[in-house]
């Protein structure tokens, strides 16, 4: 399969503390992968420095077959902040138009439409400022669609949605990889995780699992994915090496 997001040998530090420990991985293009791991492990640095606005030690990140952060990626890729960045002194229609006037070719319908994808279009002339932080995290993430980028780093998209919308989420997801979009969710609840076609699993700055759900459920020994990630854990701290 085509590789949309390759990533060699990456080295992060943020204030003093090294956060990424020379992580590799690459993303297969039109795919879900997950990027699932506790709080602290570094998923946010990673998309960070995927999308290119994180500075890096070392390493190499790629995307699309280039440089991560080169202006040529601006529009091809999107960007869901893991907190939401909307205006709050707008509609959740003129926040999406706005994004929308920002790219050559997506017209005020494909912003509606966005608005609709992430099932805020009852809200769609509610202000920002007065959305519940689930609704006002489903309005940031309309705005990152609504350019219809080749790829999407999606941070925690679905935290505090509840279940009948997060389930309505991963469908969009799906559709979206089916179409050929490849999309980068991180979550860090392990529940999410068999709605991927990859899992990166990541604890404290490393690589714990690269592979499919079921791969990662196999090598473990147990259909739980929670189970699983722990069981990789022990057997990385007994050997030093994944399983
Ligand atoms: N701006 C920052 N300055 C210094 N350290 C940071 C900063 N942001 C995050 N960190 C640290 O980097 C590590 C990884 O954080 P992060 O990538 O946000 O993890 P996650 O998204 O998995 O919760 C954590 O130990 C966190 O405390
Ligand atoms: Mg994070």
């Amino acid at each position: 399969m085509e590789t949309a997001i390759e990533v060699r040998n990456l080295v992060v530090e943020r204030g003093k503390r090294r956060v990424l420990h020379g992580l590799t991985c690459s993303i297969p293009r039109g795919s879900v992968t997950g990027l699932l791991g506790p709080s602290g492990s570094g998923k946010t640095t990673l998309m960070r420095a995927i999308v290119g606005v994180q500075i890096v030690k070392s390493g190499v990140v790629t995307v699309l077959g280039e440089p991560a952060g080169t202006p040529r990626l601006r529009h091809k890729i999107g960007y869901l902040t893991q907190s939401p960045s909307v205006y709050a002194d707008l509609t959740v229609r003129e926040n999406a138009r706005y994004f929308a006037s920002l790219y050559k070719g997506i017209t005020p319908a494909d912003a509606d439409n966005a608005v609709e994808m992430v099932g805020l279009g009852d809200a769609a002339n509610q202000l920002v400022a007065t959305l519940s932080g689930g609704q006002r995290a489903r309005a940031s993430l309309a705005c990152t669609l609504v350019s219809r980028p080749e790829v999407l780093i999606l941070d925690e998209p679905t935290v505090g949605q509840d279940p009948v919308l997060r389930d309505e989420l991963w469908h969009q997801f799906r559709a979206m990889a089916a179409a050929g979009t490849t999309l980068l969710v991180s979550s860090h609840v392990m529940d999410e995780a068999s709605r991927c076609d990859r899992l990166l699993l990541i604890r404290e700055g490393a690589l714990i699992a690269d592979d499919t759900p079921d791969l990662v459920r196999a090598s473990a020994g147990t259909n739980d994915l929670d189970a699983a990630f722990l069981h990789l854990i022990r057997t990385m701290e007994k050997t030093g090496v994944a399983s």
